[in-house]
């Protein structure tokens, strides 16, 4: 069989697997990511994909694609810039390339997930598929006729610095109002922390999940008391989802796809925050009396989305 690794390089953990030609993840491993140092992440990128090992006699694994939280150029091979990441112009390919026997492709991580979603998870079928990932930051995706979309430049899906608050918070990127500063897991961490230090009483449960520590109350934590009906974390979801919601309207403006898959580590709470979004997106979004309206739905791939993604389009 013709087979492909994937390798999706996020902020904590680097995660690779060998992926077959329907998106089937046959083998994977995950590894620690080394903080802000581009050789330790090219040696810790090679190690990952040593680890998985893959020979037996009735297979060829044909290429590695690698996805990465950051702005990657139109050559697919340096990562302009990570702002999560701590990476500045880095020639990621060629690092990686030096280090493993097959030939590398590097994809934004978005696109990657944006991908494994249109064509094997919860966009299937559809030509025209938006894909948001809510985590650490916030990443896009997007699946134009039937192909990934990357611009002039290759960034064109940067969705998360796109400026929903004119002088607002400040991002990871050098800018202000970054829509990845009220959207993306962070942005649901920083609420239910402010919660608890404004209104410790509204979030007796979060505190107690958190050790009474608010500083330290985590997306999980969030997730896992508004699952248990939690009202101060389903007040925070409700904040975070209209602002997905918001940001999902103005994509429809511009982009007009037939859904919207929302993956990542917040898009776990499902309708909890899907219920927020969509009714901030169908408030907000044009000509909503009279166009038909994009379905939101939550991604089906969980985390291996960007595996998968990054696998398969390495051999196109
Ligand atoms: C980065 C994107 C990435 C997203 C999700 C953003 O901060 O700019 O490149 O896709 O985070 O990881
Ligand atoms: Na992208
Ligand atoms: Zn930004």
């Amino acid at each position: 069989m013709r087979l492909t690794i994937g390798v999706d390089i996020g902020g904590t953990k680097i995660a690779a697997g060998v992926v077959d030609p329907q998106g089937r993840l046959l083998r994977r491993t995950t590894h620690a990511t080394p903080a802000d140092d581009p050789v330790a992440l090219a040696d810790a990128v090679a190690r990952t994909v040593d680890e998985l090992g893959w020979e037996r006699p009735d297979d060829e694994v044909v290429a590695i694609g690698v996805g990465v939280a950051g702005f990657v150029d139109e050559d697919r091979s340096t990562v302009v810039v990570a702002p999560n990441l701590g990476l500045r112009d880095e020639p990621l390919k060629e690092r990686v390339q030096q280090r493993v026997d097959l030939p590398v492709v590097i994809e934004n991580d978005a696109n990657a997930a944006a991908w494994a979603e249109a064509r094997f998870g919860a966009g299937r079928g559809s030509d025209h598929v938006v894909c948001v990932t809510l985590g650490t930051g916030v990443g896009g995706g997007l699946v134009l006729n039937g192909e990934v979309y990357r611009g002039r430049h290759g960034v064109a899906s940067e969705v998360g610095h796109y400026r929903v608050v004119p002088y607002g918070r400040r991002c990871g990127c050098g800018n202000h109002g970054c829509w990845e500063q009220y959207a993306s897991g962070r942005a649901l961490e920083a609420e239910a922390q402010d919660l608890a230090k404004a209104n410790p009483a509204r979030a007796e449960r979060l505190l107690k999940l958190a050790n009474n520590d608010a500083s330290a109350i985590a997306g999980q934590e969030v997730t896992q008391a508004a699952f248990e009906g939690d009202e101060g974390a389903l007040a925070c979801f409700r904040v975070v989802g209209a602002w997905v919601g918001v940001g999902l309207a103005d994509l429809a403006a511009i982009l007009d796809p037939e859904c919207f898959v929302i993956g990542g580590g917040v898009s776990d709470a499902g309708d909890v925050l899907l219920e927020p979004a969509r009714h901030a997106f169908q408030q907000n979004v044009t000509g909503r009396a009279v166009r038909r309206i994009a379905e939101v739905r939550v991604a089906e791939l969980g985390s291996e989305a960007g595996i998968v993604g990054a696998a398969d389009l390495s051999c196109r």
